[in-house]
């Protein structure tokens, strides 16, 4: 008898070579590479190089691929116009979806190829570097302004955002970069690898994986982390927020969970380094108060579960830090994956190529006579 897999939980789609993880030691390899070792130590732009071509690039590769991404700094006129002119509520990750897929819409009569493909890399990078910091600047009233490259990835984005940043922000910045950068085949990353299967173009998938980011089940967590935390609004209440919400309503403590790790995830520990390191105003301090006693509750609580805290939970804490508002956390995580969707699109249809069509049981009612009401 036939069966579902409800949330394909369990069904493997693809071999990789791109990301590990142990979900009961709590280890994430990007390549072979621990990721909060490359987050420590690496940039954005040489992680980006590892997943999409294989290797830690040599100090020429990397220099060559930098200057590709600041050869594509610069949007077209018509993708300004699509930042400017969308509405002043508009939510800033559906913007950057539209920009995405506008950008597709110069593909025509588009034919995959792995060669002209990866060529696209750069330009993807740089454009989409361009359409977030800008999302951000037209949020915050200021003009739409093509980045200039400073540095690296983490610091051009920065500047393009704020006009200046400081060395810990940058690296705060970078390093989150690296690790949202790819968590295997997610929501997001699997809806990209269906369109990607049908061989349809790179902005196409990237849509495909946007929209599926966008959902509160998925992207949406680092926010819900943060607003939880300003709900409860003083660490002397963490305790009695917990009995009541979590405890007594069996709500879901956010930041806690996940499908993969049954223990600690292993991003975890670089986002708290960050978030003691940058905190700085005494809401930030207070936030990070809460953040504390409300992740020790929680592990007290759930732990003997292998529910334990996971990414999101801290990541917000950090972004507010760099000095980003609450509504850019999911577009930030957007930025990030880019390079990892993208890595998992070519892997797929350079190794395993195949259009994704699953089945459905039919379940509905047998044949029925039609009668045609006009
Ligand atoms: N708080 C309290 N209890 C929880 C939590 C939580 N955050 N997560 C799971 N549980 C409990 C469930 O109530 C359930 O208990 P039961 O067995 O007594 O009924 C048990 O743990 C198993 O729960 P499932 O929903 O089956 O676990 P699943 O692996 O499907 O859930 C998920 C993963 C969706 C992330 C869940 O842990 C959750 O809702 N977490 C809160 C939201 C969150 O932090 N999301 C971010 C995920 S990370 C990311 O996307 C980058």
């Amino acid at each position: 008898m036939e069966e579902i897999s409800p949330g394909l939980e369990n069904v493997y789609i693809k071999y990789t070579n791109l990301t590990f993880i142990d979900g009961n030691k709590g280890i994430m390899r990007y390549r072979g590479y621990d990721v909060n070792e490359l987050a420590e130590k690496s940039s954005f732009e040489e992680v980006s190089y590892l997943m999409l071509f294989g290797n830690i690039p040599s100090l020429d590769e990397l220099n060559d691929f930098k200057n590709k991404i600041s050869e594509n700094l610069a949007l077209p006129q018509y993708i300004h116009d699509i930042i400017k002119n969308a509405p002043e509520n508009a939510d800033a990750l559906g913007i950057m979806q539209t920009a995405l897929s506008a950008l597709s819409e110069t593909y025509v009569n588009y034919q995959w190829n792995e060669k002209n493909d990866l060529k696209l890399i750069p330009k993807i990078l740089g454009n989409t570097l361009s359409i977030v910091s800008n999302i951000y600047r037209i949020k915050s009233k200021l003009p739409i302004k093509d980045p200039v490259f400073d540095k690296n990835y983490a610091t051009t984005f920065l500047k393009a955002c704020f006009g200046m940043v400081g060395e810990e922000r940058a690296r705060a910045m970078d390093s989150a970069l690296i690790l949202y950068m790819d968590h295997e085949i997610p929501a997001s990353t699997t809806a990209a690898i269906v369109t990607a299967s049908s061989l349809s173009d790179m902005y196409s998938s990237l849509t495909s994986a946007i929209a599926a980011l966008r959902g509160p089940l998925h992207g949406g967590a680092a926010e819900s982390a943060y607003k939880q935390f300003e709900e409860i609004g003083n660490p002397d209440n963490v305790e009695s927020w917990f009995n009541k919400n979590i405890l007594q309503d069996k709500k879901r403590l956010v930041g806690f969970g996940h499908r993969v790790y049954r223990t600690y995830d292993p991003r975890l520990k670089s986002f708290k380094k960050y978030a003691d390191k940058l905190v700085e105003t005494e809401n930030q301090k207070k936030m990070l108060e809460i953040a504390k006693k409300l992740e020790e509750l929680g592990v007290k609580a759930f732990g003997s579960k292998g529910i334990y805290t996971n990414t999101d939970f801290y990541s917000g804490l950090v972004f507010n830090e760099i000095g980003f508002p609450l509504y850019m956390f999911t577009t930030l995580f957007g930025l990030s994956r880019i390079s990892g969707i993208l890595s998992h699109i070519i892997e797929y249809v350079e190794t395993q190529e195949r259009l994704i069509r699953p089945r459905a049981i039919y379940k509905g009612p047998g044949e029925r006579k039609y009668t045609q009401i006009h």
